[in-house]
């Protein structure tokens, strides 16, 4: 069986992942390691950017690891055979429907944040974002013609109990491993799907988390306290579409995008989906200068959250973190180090 399958996608994706496969082959030697093209790389190979067979072989590893997809190449492929739409794809099948997001800032960095130091030094959030259903998915949706001129466009939020218990049940579980604070963000002040979210994450709460600390906040109020106190966050429990931005917004906290992991997971004991969070980045791609930093930590979460390896990715963490102590830092973090540099440089640290 395949504990990590490595998906190199497109554009930087194979530079910084091939810095992912130095580090487990010296932090875990007996991972079995599996490669398959994707997005792109897939679709000049074989016409598709999603392969059956790398769609089932993804479902039967323990852990996906892929790079970044999409790019100026394929601008003018047929949008369900654009790279993109391989990624969706592939959660859809892996059925991942709670995306993790950390807003991590290490110390060292806290200078390079769009904030003051102290706002996000040792800053430590986690959000969790409904990923496969709410209004990205949700149907009617539709342009229409109207008949006096103009159009009508329509987007449908929808939300089950079901699916909003299983996400918040996933932030629930990760508050207690953590600061044990989850806040949940709707907008219940008008949405009836926000009245819904916020009447099932507190039923669940009572019914099994009653030791978490809840608390609910309007989505736009998020907003502004992940910019003017984000460290008040452990756990930010949200929906799929103030998710994306609330993330995004979270993201810019830290400095770069280069930084910055992401986990999708599904139900228990099913493979997990990590991936940093920037794309293939086609203005540096080739350079070998992108920040493989993102990619790494994404490895660090695939082997504390997939692999039962939270000691080795105790280690990992701690060797990004000494590594950017010592001043090592990729262009886009102001220095200079190449990404085969950083990848030696969180090698020295293990
Ligand atoms: P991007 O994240 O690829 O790049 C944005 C900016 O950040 C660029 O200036 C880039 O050089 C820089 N950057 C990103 N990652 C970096 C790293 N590791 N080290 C240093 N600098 C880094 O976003 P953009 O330009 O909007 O999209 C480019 C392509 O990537 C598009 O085709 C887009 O569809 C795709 N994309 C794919 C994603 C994925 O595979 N999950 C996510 C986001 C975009
Ligand atoms: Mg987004």
């Amino acid at each position: 069986m395949t504990d990590l399958l490595l998906l190199p996608g497109d554009g930087i994706g194979p530079e910084v992942t091939a810095q992912v496969r130095r580090v487990a082959e010296a932090l875990t030697p007996d991972l079995k390691l599996e490669e398959r093209l994707f997005g792109g790389a897939s679709y000049d190979a074989f016409g598709t950017p999603l392969a059956d067979e790398t769609l089932a072989a993804a479902k039967a590893a323990r852990a996906v690891l892929m790079g970044a997809v999409g790019g100026p190449k394929w601008a003018g492929v047929p949008r369900d055979k654009r790279p993109e739409a391989g990624l969706l794809n592939l959660r859809a099948g892996m059925e991942v429907f709670a995306n993790l997001r950390p807003a991590l800032c290490f110390g060292p960095l806290a200078d390079a944040s769009s904030l003051k130091r102290e706002l996000v030094e040792g800053l430590d959030f986690m959000i969790v974002r409904e990923l496969t259903g709410g209004i990205y998915f949700g149907e009617p949706r539709f342009i229409e013609e109207l008949p006096g001129g103009g159009k009508r466009a329509v987007d449908t939020q929808v939300y089950t109990t079901a699916e909003i218990e299983r996400v918040a049940r996933v932030a629930f579980e990760l508050a207690r491993g953590r600061r044990n604070k989850v806040a949940s963000a709707e907008k219940s002040n008008v949405m009836d799907s926000g009245l819904l979210w916020r009447e099932v994450v507190t039923d669940l709460h009572k019914r099994e988390y009653a030791d978490v600390e809840l608390t609910h906040i309007l989505a736009d109020n998020a907003a502004m306290q992940i910019v003017k106190a984000p460290k008040q966050f452990d756990v930010l429990l949200t929906d799929n579409l103030f998710g994306d931005i609330l993330s995004d917004a979270a993201a810019q906290l830290t400095g770069s995008l280069g930084m910055l992991p992401s986990a999708a997971l599904g139900v228990a004991g099913k493979p997990g989906l990590y991936e940093p969070i920037h794309g293939s980045a086609p203005d540096i791609a080739g350079q070998g200068v992108a920040n493989p930093l993102a990619a790494i930590l994404s490895f660090e979460m695939a082997l504390r959250w997939s692999l039962d390896r939270a000691a080795e990715a105790d280690r990992l963490y701690a060797a990004v973190e000494r590594a950017l102590e010592k001043g090592a830092r990729t262009r886009d973090l102001g220095g200079a180090l190449t990404t085969v540099q950083m990848g030696d440089a969180v090698l020295a640290e293990l």
